[in-house]
């Protein structure tokens, strides 16, 4: 089995279809993170709640996965920006036991206002694992092509 991993949350299918290009090019395998309880909203008040999990520091409740963590030494993960930064599944995700050690890349699909995810993922990776780095995608659904291509040549620099 691979020894990629690329482990993403996706409130709305943008992240995930990054995830996926990756995966393909990497040939690694896929992990979709997923909360206990989503957000129930999909029109404008996703952004209140969803916020608010931010502002409130949530680290919620995954939905337990089958993938053995220990096996992969290299893990992108994937995120859309939330008011700012990672969302809140990606935090819960980065505090699981077997996530130490790994060099960890990560990605976010963002509409134009990616905050200071940068180093605030950073920050968050480093204080277990080992961090190679980050990379934005805007606008993905509306430009897949040309992000499929970003995503390319960003994993053409890594290490
Ligand atoms: C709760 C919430 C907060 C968001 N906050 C931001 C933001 O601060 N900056 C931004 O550029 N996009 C923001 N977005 C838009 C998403 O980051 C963007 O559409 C992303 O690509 C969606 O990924 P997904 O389809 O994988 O969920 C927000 C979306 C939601 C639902």
């Amino acid at each position: 089995m691979s020894k990629i991993l690329v482990a993403y949350y996706s409130f709305e299918g943008t992240t995930e279809l990054i995830a996926q290009a990756i995966a393909k090019m990497t040939q690694a395998d896929l992990l979709s993170i997923k909360p206990v309880n989503e957000l129930k909203s999909k029109g404008f008040s996703k952004y209140f709640w969803g916020g608010s999990q931010v502002f409130m520091k949530k680290a919620p409740d995954l939905i337990p996965f089958e993938c053995d963590i220990s096996q992969y030494d290299q893990i992108f993960i994937g995120s859309p920006i939330w008011a700012g930064t990672f969302a809140p599944p990606i935090k819960s995700f980065l505090k699981f036991p077997a996530l130490v050690d790994k060099k960890i890349y990560f990605f976010y699909t963002h509409d134009g206002g990616p905050g200071k995810v940068e180093k605030l993922a950073k920050k968050a990776i480093e204080s277990r694992n080992i961090y190679g780095g980050s990379h934005g995608f805007l606008n993905v659904k509306k430009n897949f092509d040309a992000n499929v291509e970003i995503a390319k040549m960003w994993i053409s620099t890594l290490k």
